[in-house]
Protein backbone atom coordinates (compact mmCIF):
# COMPACT_ATOMS: atom_id res chain seq x y z
CA UNK A 1 0.00 0.00 0.00
CA UNK A 2 1.62 3.19 -0.82
CA UNK A 3 -0.89 5.51 0.94
CA UNK A 4 -3.91 5.45 2.78
CA UNK A 5 -7.27 5.27 0.60
CA UNK A 6 -9.99 7.45 1.83
CA UNK A 7 -12.29 4.78 2.84
CA UNK A 8 -9.03 3.37 4.47
CA UNK A 9 -8.78 6.51 6.38
CA UNK A 10 -11.74 6.40 7.35
CA UNK A 11 -11.54 3.01 9.12
CA UNK A 12 -8.64 4.11 10.58
CA UNK A 13 -9.74 7.07 12.32
CA UNK A 14 -12.98 4.59 13.66
CA UNK A 15 -15.42 6.26 11.21
CA UNK A 16 -17.71 4.36 10.05
CA UNK A 17 -19.45 4.91 6.63
CA UNK A 18 -22.70 4.74 7.80
CA UNK A 19 -24.32 8.74 8.68
CA UNK A 20 -20.63 10.07 7.42
CA UNK A 21 -21.35 12.54 4.48
CA UNK A 22 -18.44 11.91 2.34
CA UNK A 23 -16.47 15.09 1.70
CA UNK A 24 -16.90 15.66 -1.75
CA UNK A 25 -14.13 18.20 -2.66
CA UNK A 26 -11.58 15.48 -1.73
CA UNK A 27 -12.81 12.87 -4.21
CA UNK A 28 -11.04 15.24 -6.85
CA UNK A 29 -8.95 17.70 -4.77
CA UNK A 30 -9.77 20.83 -5.63
CA UNK A 31 -7.05 23.49 -6.24
CA UNK A 32 -5.65 25.78 -3.18
CA UNK A 33 -6.40 28.91 -4.63
CA UNK A 34 -7.32 31.06 -1.19
CA UNK A 35 -5.25 31.60 2.07
CA UNK A 36 -6.25 33.18 5.60
CA UNK A 37 -3.53 35.06 7.71
CA UNK A 38 -4.89 36.58 10.87
CA UNK A 39 -2.82 39.44 11.80
CA UNK A 40 -5.77 40.81 14.17
CA UNK A 41 -3.73 40.01 17.60
CA UNK A 42 -2.60 43.05 20.03
CA UNK A 43 0.87 41.51 19.87
CA UNK A 44 1.44 41.92 23.93
CA UNK A 45 4.11 39.32 24.40
CA UNK A 46 5.66 42.06 22.08
CA UNK A 47 4.99 45.62 24.51
CA UNK A 48 6.03 48.39 24.90
CA UNK A 49 7.02 48.26 20.49
CA UNK A 50 3.92 46.78 19.20
CA UNK A 51 1.78 49.68 21.23
CA UNK A 52 1.82 51.22 17.51
CA UNK A 53 3.48 49.19 15.23
CA UNK A 54 1.49 45.60 14.23
CA UNK A 55 3.91 42.98 15.38
CA UNK A 56 3.37 41.49 12.15
CA UNK A 57 5.82 44.53 10.74
CA UNK A 58 8.83 44.19 12.55
CA UNK A 59 11.07 43.85 10.49
CA UNK A 60 13.56 40.27 9.83
CA UNK A 61 16.07 42.04 8.77
CA UNK A 62 14.96 44.48 5.85
CA UNK A 63 11.30 42.93 5.64
CA UNK A 64 8.46 42.68 7.81
CA UNK A 65 7.82 39.19 9.19
CA UNK A 66 4.57 39.07 7.17
CA UNK A 67 6.23 39.78 3.97
CA UNK A 68 8.04 36.11 4.64
CA UNK A 69 4.85 34.99 4.87
CA UNK A 70 2.86 35.79 2.11
CA UNK A 71 5.95 35.04 -0.50
CA UNK A 72 5.57 31.79 1.26
CA UNK A 73 1.95 32.06 0.48
CA UNK A 74 2.89 33.39 -3.66
CA UNK A 75 5.78 30.49 -3.80
CA UNK A 76 3.16 27.84 -2.83
CA UNK A 77 0.42 29.08 -5.67
CA UNK A 78 -1.69 30.78 -3.60
CA UNK A 79 -3.69 33.34 -5.77
CA UNK A 80 -5.64 35.38 -2.82
CA UNK A 81 -4.69 36.43 0.71
CA UNK A 82 -7.38 37.29 3.05
CA UNK A 83 -5.84 39.03 6.28
CA UNK A 84 -8.40 39.39 9.15
CA UNK A 85 -7.49 42.28 10.63
CA UNK A 86 -8.20 44.59 13.30
CA UNK A 87 -8.87 48.28 14.20
CA UNK A 88 -5.55 50.10 14.08
CA UNK A 89 -3.43 47.24 12.56
CA UNK A 90 -3.96 49.43 8.90
CA UNK A 91 -0.05 49.54 8.14
CA UNK A 92 -0.17 45.92 7.32
CA UNK A 93 -2.51 47.05 4.67
CA UNK A 94 -0.54 50.04 3.44
CA UNK A 95 2.79 48.12 2.94
CA UNK A 96 1.14 46.23 0.32
CA UNK A 97 -1.10 48.74 -1.37
CA UNK A 98 0.22 51.18 -3.86
CA UNK A 99 1.87 54.71 -3.30
CA UNK A 100 1.42 56.70 -5.90
CA UNK A 101 2.95 59.83 -4.17
CA UNK A 102 5.82 57.49 -3.32
CA UNK A 103 6.21 56.51 -6.98
CA UNK A 104 6.00 59.35 -8.62
CA UNK A 105 8.84 60.87 -6.29
CA UNK A 106 10.86 57.80 -7.14
CA UNK A 107 10.73 58.10 -10.56
CA UNK A 108 11.41 62.05 -10.45
CA UNK A 109 14.85 61.04 -8.46
CA UNK A 110 15.28 58.40 -10.73
CA UNK A 111 15.49 56.31 -8.18
CA UNK A 112 14.41 53.49 -10.44
CA UNK A 113 15.39 50.20 -8.40
CA UNK A 114 13.52 51.71 -5.54
CA UNK A 115 10.62 52.46 -7.99
CA UNK A 116 11.20 48.75 -9.03
CA UNK A 117 10.93 47.43 -5.56
CA UNK A 118 7.79 49.56 -4.75
CA UNK A 119 5.81 48.40 -7.58
CA UNK A 120 6.83 44.68 -7.18
CA UNK A 121 5.79 44.99 -3.64
CA UNK A 122 1.82 46.36 -4.57
CA UNK A 123 1.85 43.71 -7.22
CA UNK A 124 3.47 40.75 -5.31
CA UNK A 125 -0.38 39.20 -4.89
CA UNK A 126 -4.40 39.51 -4.62
CA UNK A 127 -4.83 40.79 -1.40
CA UNK A 128 -8.25 41.38 0.32
CA UNK A 129 -9.26 42.37 4.08
CA UNK A 130 -11.45 40.62 6.25
CA UNK A 131 -12.44 42.10 10.28
CA UNK A 132 -11.83 40.63 13.24
CA UNK A 133 -14.02 42.92 15.52
CA UNK A 134 -13.56 41.03 18.87
CA UNK A 135 -10.55 39.51 20.50
CA UNK A 136 -12.06 36.31 20.28
CA UNK A 137 -9.34 34.23 19.59
CA UNK A 138 -7.93 32.52 16.42
CA UNK A 139 -10.96 30.24 15.57
CA UNK A 140 -12.84 33.58 16.03
CA UNK A 141 -10.13 35.12 13.40
CA UNK A 142 -10.65 32.06 10.88
CA UNK A 143 -14.45 32.32 11.19
CA UNK A 144 -14.53 36.17 9.92
CA UNK A 145 -13.03 35.02 6.77
CA UNK A 146 -15.60 32.46 5.80
CA UNK A 147 -17.26 34.36 2.87
CA UNK A 148 -14.31 35.57 1.65
CA UNK A 149 -13.09 31.95 1.45
CA UNK A 150 -16.45 30.54 0.23
CA UNK A 151 -16.79 26.92 -0.29
CA UNK A 152 -13.85 25.72 -1.59
CA UNK A 153 -10.51 23.81 0.71
CA UNK A 154 -8.21 27.02 1.60
CA UNK A 155 -4.76 27.35 3.23
CA UNK A 156 -4.17 29.47 6.54
CA UNK A 157 -0.82 30.48 7.96
CA UNK A 158 -0.15 31.98 11.27
CA UNK A 159 2.37 34.82 10.88
CA UNK A 160 4.27 33.87 14.43
CA UNK A 161 5.58 30.88 12.83
CA UNK A 162 8.15 31.60 10.07
CA UNK A 163 9.45 28.68 8.48
CA UNK A 164 12.73 28.43 6.39
CA UNK A 165 12.83 25.29 4.12
CA UNK A 166 14.01 24.44 1.06
CA UNK A 167 10.22 23.70 -0.62
CA UNK A 168 8.10 26.47 1.09
CA UNK A 169 6.45 24.41 4.13
CA UNK A 170 2.55 25.48 2.56
CA UNK A 171 3.65 23.45 -0.70
CA UNK A 172 4.79 20.57 1.06
CA UNK A 173 1.08 20.31 3.12
CA UNK A 174 -0.53 21.03 -0.67
CA UNK A 175 1.59 17.90 -1.65
CA UNK A 176 0.23 16.04 1.35
CA UNK A 177 -3.53 16.92 0.63
CA UNK A 178 -3.25 16.14 -3.02
CA UNK A 179 -2.01 12.57 -2.22
CA UNK A 180 -3.65 11.92 0.99
CA UNK A 181 -7.05 13.48 0.23
CA UNK A 182 -8.17 14.54 3.64
CA UNK A 183 -7.11 17.92 5.34
CA UNK A 184 -3.62 18.87 6.01
CA UNK A 185 -1.98 20.83 9.73
CA UNK A 186 1.97 20.61 9.91
CA UNK A 187 3.69 19.02 12.82
CA UNK A 188 7.06 19.56 14.63
CA UNK A 189 8.55 17.18 17.25
CA UNK A 190 9.07 18.86 20.28
CA UNK A 191 10.32 18.72 23.96
CA UNK A 192 7.13 17.36 25.84
CA UNK A 193 7.84 20.21 28.52
CA UNK A 194 6.82 22.85 25.82
CA UNK A 195 3.44 20.83 25.63
CA UNK A 196 1.69 23.62 27.09
CA UNK A 197 2.86 26.44 24.23
CA UNK A 198 0.98 24.19 21.22
CA UNK A 199 -1.96 22.08 20.21
CA UNK A 200 -0.58 18.89 20.22
CA UNK A 201 -2.08 15.61 18.03
CA UNK A 202 -2.24 12.04 18.97
CA UNK A 203 -1.93 10.19 15.85
CA UNK A 204 -0.79 6.96 13.93
CA UNK A 205 1.72 7.03 12.03
CA UNK A 206 1.65 6.38 8.06
CA UNK A 207 3.34 2.19 7.21
CA UNK A 208 5.17 3.98 4.48
CA UNK A 209 5.61 7.59 4.97
CA UNK A 210 6.78 8.86 8.40
CA UNK A 211 6.15 12.16 7.76
CA UNK A 212 2.36 11.60 7.64
CA UNK A 213 0.12 11.06 10.87
CA UNK A 214 -3.26 10.36 10.57
CA UNK A 215 -5.27 11.90 13.35
CA UNK A 216 -7.38 10.71 15.97
CA UNK A 217 -7.42 13.67 18.51
CA UNK A 218 -5.70 16.84 19.13
CA UNK A 219 -5.30 19.39 22.26
CA UNK A 220 -4.64 22.77 23.12
CA UNK A 221 -2.46 23.27 24.94
CA UNK A 222 -2.29 20.88 27.41
CA UNK A 223 0.03 20.10 30.37
CA UNK A 224 3.06 17.96 29.83
CA UNK A 225 1.35 15.14 31.93
CA UNK A 226 -1.37 15.25 29.47
CA UNK A 227 0.19 15.78 26.48
CA UNK A 228 -1.04 12.66 23.96
CA UNK A 229 2.36 12.99 22.52
CA UNK A 230 5.36 15.42 21.43
CA UNK A 231 3.86 16.03 17.72
CA UNK A 232 2.82 20.10 17.60
CA UNK A 233 1.25 21.93 15.43
CA UNK A 234 2.65 24.54 13.78
CA UNK A 235 0.32 27.60 11.97
CA UNK A 236 0.17 25.72 8.57
CA UNK A 237 -3.13 24.70 7.56
CA UNK A 238 -4.78 22.69 4.80
CA UNK A 239 -8.70 22.45 5.64
CA UNK A 240 -11.96 21.77 3.99
CA UNK A 241 -15.06 24.70 4.08
CA UNK A 242 -16.73 22.43 6.60
CA UNK A 243 -14.45 23.80 9.27
CA UNK A 244 -16.72 26.92 8.98
CA UNK A 245 -19.50 24.67 9.97
CA UNK A 246 -17.88 23.58 12.88
CA UNK A 247 -16.38 26.96 14.07
CA UNK A 248 -20.24 28.30 13.91
CA UNK A 249 -20.74 26.44 17.03
CA UNK A 250 -17.60 26.43 18.98
CA UNK A 251 -17.67 27.51 22.43
CA UNK A 252 -14.79 29.38 24.48
CA UNK A 253 -11.76 26.80 24.91
CA UNK A 254 -8.50 27.40 26.40
CA UNK A 255 -7.72 30.79 27.54
CA UNK A 256 -11.50 31.88 27.33
CA UNK A 257 -11.22 31.51 23.51
CA UNK A 258 -12.45 30.74 20.73
CA UNK A 259 -10.06 28.02 19.43
CA UNK A 260 -9.19 26.68 15.99
CA UNK A 261 -7.67 23.50 17.51
CA UNK A 262 -11.56 22.97 18.98
CA UNK A 263 -13.33 23.70 16.01
CA UNK A 264 -10.69 20.78 14.15
CA UNK A 265 -12.08 18.20 16.83
CA UNK A 266 -15.29 18.41 15.73
CA UNK A 267 -14.01 18.72 11.77
CA UNK A 268 -12.30 14.95 12.79
CA UNK A 269 -15.56 13.89 13.51
CA UNK A 270 -16.64 14.43 10.08
CA UNK A 271 -13.68 13.99 8.42
CA UNK A 272 -9.48 12.54 8.04
CA UNK A 273 -7.18 14.99 8.76
CA UNK A 274 -3.48 14.11 8.66
CA UNK A 275 -0.57 15.89 10.70
CA UNK A 276 2.32 16.55 8.42
CA UNK A 277 5.60 16.45 9.35
CA UNK A 278 7.31 19.48 7.65
CA UNK A 279 10.65 19.76 6.58
CA UNK A 280 12.14 22.77 7.76
CA UNK A 281 13.36 25.21 10.44
CA UNK A 282 10.61 26.97 12.01
CA UNK A 283 10.95 30.29 14.20
CA UNK A 284 8.39 31.67 16.74
CA UNK A 285 8.67 35.50 15.35
CA UNK A 286 5.85 36.84 17.70
CA UNK A 287 8.06 35.35 21.00
CA UNK A 288 11.20 37.80 21.73
CA UNK A 289 13.69 35.65 21.75
CA UNK A 290 12.53 33.53 18.63
CA UNK A 291 12.22 36.87 16.72
CA UNK A 292 15.55 37.76 17.46
CA UNK A 293 16.80 34.24 16.54
CA UNK A 294 15.52 34.88 13.26
CA UNK A 295 17.00 38.00 12.37
CA UNK A 296 20.65 36.30 13.15
CA UNK A 297 19.42 33.40 10.80
CA UNK A 298 18.30 35.11 8.19
CA UNK A 299 21.23 38.09 8.09
CA UNK A 300 23.80 35.24 7.88
CA UNK A 301 22.27 34.07 4.96
CA UNK A 302 22.89 37.22 2.99
CA UNK A 303 26.12 37.03 1.86
CA UNK A 304 26.42 40.94 2.49
CA UNK A 305 25.94 40.76 6.03
CA UNK A 306 27.18 37.45 6.60
CA UNK A 307 30.89 37.63 7.75
CA UNK A 308 30.43 41.01 9.89
CA UNK A 309 28.17 39.25 11.73
CA UNK A 310 29.97 36.32 12.36
CA UNK A 311 33.29 38.27 13.42
CA UNK A 312 30.86 40.58 15.54
CA UNK A 313 29.37 37.32 17.32
CA UNK A 314 32.71 35.87 18.13
CA UNK A 315 33.67 39.38 19.69
CA UNK A 316 29.94 38.89 22.11
CA UNK A 317 31.13 37.58 25.76
CA UNK A 318 28.02 36.05 27.21
C1 LIG B 1 -1.67 28.70 17.90
C2 LIG B 1 -2.55 27.45 17.89
C3 LIG B 1 -1.75 26.25 18.42
C4 LIG B 1 -0.46 26.08 17.63
C5 LIG B 1 0.35 27.40 17.63
C6 LIG B 1 1.53 27.28 16.70
O1 LIG B 1 -1.42 29.04 19.23
O2 LIG B 1 -3.71 27.68 18.65
O3 LIG B 1 -2.53 25.09 18.31
O4 LIG B 1 0.31 25.04 18.19
O5 LIG B 1 -0.46 28.50 17.18
O6 LIG B 1 2.30 28.44 16.67
P1 LIG B 1 -0.84 30.49 19.68
O7 LIG B 1 0.64 30.41 19.57
O8 LIG B 1 -1.44 31.50 18.74
O9 LIG B 1 -1.29 30.67 21.09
Amino acid sequence: MSHFSFAEMKEKNNHTAVGLNHPLHFQQPKPIRKAVIPVAGLGTRFLPVTKTIPKEMLPIVDKPAIQYIIEEALESGIEQIILVNSKGKSAIEDYFDSDTALESFLEQRKKFTELDLMRKLSNLIDIVIARQKKPLGLGHAIHCAQSFVGNEPFAVLLPDDLIKSNVPCLKQLIGAYQEYKANVIAVMEIEKKHAPLYGIIEGQMHADNNRVHLLKNLIEKPSEQKAPSSLAVIGRYILSPALFHCLASTQKGAGGEIQLTDALCELLQQEPIIGYRYEGLRFDVGEKTGFVEANLFFAALRPDMKERLKSFMKQLEF
